[in-house]
């Protein structure tokens, strides 16, 4: 594991008639990834945004698209994610009917694959498919908006896959998404944490970049 925290702030709480100004201000400000909160009002309570959005972000970002599906039908329409320039797509377990056919089709795609859990869901569920997911990330918050208070219990939920993917014998970049901030970032890096979902802290910061490095810098000092 790693010392480097990844940074993927969430464009859900920017500004919607400016995302490419805030795509370029986050970018700049060393972001590893631009978080793309895709919510279809079914499986989430709350609709954002769609394929034609990814690929207009595609155009104006030179850093990889984390599209992170909250949808019920992502078994049929993953594809047009990837055909938008999505590079890593997550999925809830709780919504797909074929997680490994999912992953699959991803990878098929040249796209990295990854599997979400909601806050209830146990990380046991995930050891099967372990091997084939590049990244396992963890909601700390219930999905569906921004500006949500951390839920707790991610804390040792994040420990615990960390154990099984080192009993596995594989490593999964682990992302945590929802309510991270300064505070909250150590926890989960110090768990086993590499990637950092945060909205409202950066977007909702008098100065976003600012508010991203102090967020990677609050994880990696928590990683021993
Ligand atoms: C919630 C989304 C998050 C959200 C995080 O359903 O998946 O990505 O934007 O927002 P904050 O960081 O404000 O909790
Ligand atoms: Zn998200």
């Amino acid at each position: 594991m790693g010392d480097r925290v990844l940074m993927a702030p969430s464009i859900l709480s920017a500004d919607f008639t400016r995302l490419a100004e805030a795509v370029s201000l986050v970018e700049e400000a060393g972001a590893d990834y631009i978080h793309v909160d895709v919510m279809d009002g079914h499986f989430v309570p709350n609709l954002t945004i769609g394929p034609p959005v990814v690929a207009a972000l595609k155009k104006s970002c030179s850093i990889p698209l984390d599209v992170h599906l909250m949808i019920d039908n992502a078994d049929e329409t993953v594809g047009w994610y990837l055909d938008a320039g999505a590079d890593l797509v997550t999925v809830h377990v709780e919504a797909v009917r074929h997680l490994h056919r999912v992953v699959q089709s991803i990878h098929a795609a040249g796209a990295k694959a990854g599997a979400v859990l909601n806050p209830a869901t146990p990380v046991s569920l995930l050891r099967d498919i372990l091997p084939d997911l590049d990244l396992v990330l963890l909601m700390s918050v219930n999905p569906g908006f921004g500006g949500q208070k951390f839920i707790e219990g991610v804390v040792g939920k994040t420990r615990r896959l960390a154990e099984m993917c080192a009993a596995a014998g594989v490593s999964p970049l682990i992302e945590i998404d929802g309510g991270i901030n300064e505070e909250t970032a150590p926890l989960v890096t110090a768990a086993g944490a590499r990637v950092l979902v945060a909205g409202n802290a950066v977007f909702g910061a008098s100065d976003p970049a600012a508010a991203l490095k102090a967020i990677r810098a609050a994880g990696e000092g928590a990683i021993r």
